[in-house]
């Protein structure tokens, strides 16, 4: 199945790219992508053999196993290795087809690999296309948290082929949407006002046309947010709404929380610290929850997990300033801001009251 792409042009620092958000691209990815050398394709055991052979012209094919435990700088060396017997040199451009982890692990591979190699996106989870994939971070994760690694690598083209969505598992599709509800949060109301009304009540079998418009509109968010701050020194920072609960009940789970599950309950979390702090309407909790409900996604966190443990977890989050924890407060729906003024037992409230209990 085929669909024309929607163009969007991302500048950065250093350059500009295109996102390509459309259907039946990966058979021309060398000329979409633009791409010259040969191509080093990074997958993971999942994507590679429902989607790889649809990828022309490639040289070397890397395939790492799937998941986040995976995503570790000895998945990153055993890669070197490969790349390194397959002879691949600087003329190369790694392209990283796969979700989130497989875009994060490939990017750090091409920021470093003979210092740096052209990289390209190919994402084919709902969250990687609409989040990891644009705005240049990669990195893995150390045993102390997550993300601890990474360097900032652009890429020249990404190709969100969402033809690729309809073989993502549901609960997959599901963590996707969590990322999606947080872009209408942070800055589109009209995108939220869709996935709360359940107008945009999508799955992974939806028609590509639909699935096509969501990305792209949430794409576009990010888009935004990270042409303003490509180095987080700013408003980036917002993207992170829900995610210093999340990541701590990510964590806590051991891992067991999806990424996007774990912003799902991040996101009820923030928005009962934001009314605790009398910032926003306490109705607002309620609306978030409504629309993450709608997507099948979780709105409590789990008892077994202690709240005082999910706290001690915040720590470990690299984005806290000088020690202390900041968070993603709202105002409203496309009106949010970075403090740091919550106390611990604020927001230990705040994990409680969105415990089952
Ligand atoms: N770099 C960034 O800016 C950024 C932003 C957000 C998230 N992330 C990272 O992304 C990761 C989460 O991404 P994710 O949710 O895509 O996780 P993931 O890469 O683990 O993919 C989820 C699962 O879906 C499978 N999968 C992916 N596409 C598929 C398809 N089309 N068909 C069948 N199976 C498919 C994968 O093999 C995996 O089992 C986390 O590590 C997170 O830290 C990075
Ligand atoms: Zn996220």
């Amino acid at each position: 199945m085929k669909l024309d792409p929607i163009y969007l042009l991302v500048t950065h620092p250093t350059g500009q790219y295109d996102v390509l958000v459309g259907a039946g691209l990966l058979p021309n990815l060398a000329d979409l992508a633009q791409i010259r050398g040969p191509i080093a394709l990074i997958t993971d055991s999942n994507v590679g053999p429902l989607h790889a052979d649809r990828l022309g012209g490639v040289a070397c094919t890397v395939t790492i196993p799937a998941g986040e435990q995976h995503k570790t700088l000895a998945t990153v060396q055993t890669v070197y290795d490969q790349l390194l017997v397959a002879g691949i040199d600087r003329q190369a451009t790694i392209v990283a087809l796969g979700g989130g982890v497989v875009g994060d692990v490939a990017g750090f591979v091409a920021a470093t690999y003979m210092r740096g190699v052209a990289f390209v996106q190919c994402p084919t989870s709902l969250l990687a296309m609409v989040d990891a994939s644009v705005g240049g971070k990669t990195g893995v994760d150390m045993p102390q948290g997550k993300n601890l690694v990474g360097a900032f690598k652009q890429p020249t083209a990404v190709l969100a082929d969402v033809s690729t969505l309809q073989t993502l598992p549901p609960e997959e599709f599901a963590a996707g949407m969590a990322e999606v509800v947080k872009h209408g949060l942070i800055s589109n109301p009209e995108l939220f006002g869709r996935l709360e009304t359940g107008d945009w009540r999508l799955t992974h079998q939806s028609p590509i046309s639909s699935l096509q418009s969501l990305v792209a509109t949430a794409i576009k968010v990010k888009r935004d947010v990270v042409q303003e701050d490509p180095f987080e020194q700013g408003r980036r920072a917002t993207l992170n709404l829900g995610h210093t609960f999340g990541h701590a009940i990510e964590q806590v789970s051991g891992y067991r929380v999806r990424h996007g599950e774990g912003v799902a309950m991040g996101l009820v979390a923030a928005a009962n610290l934001s009314a605790r702090l009398e910032h926003c309407d306490p109705a607002m909790q309620g609306r978030i929850e409504n629309a993450l409900q709608a997507q099948g996604l979780p709105t409590r966190i789990p008892a077994e997990f202690e709240a005082n443990a999910i706290y001690q977890a915040m720590f470990s989050d690299k984005k806290k300033a000088a020690g202390k924890l900041r968070f993603i407060l709202l105002r409203d729906v496309g009106d949010v801001f970075v403090t740091a003024a919550a106390t611990e037992n604020e927001v230990l409230a705040s994990v409680t009251a969105v415990q089952f209990t």
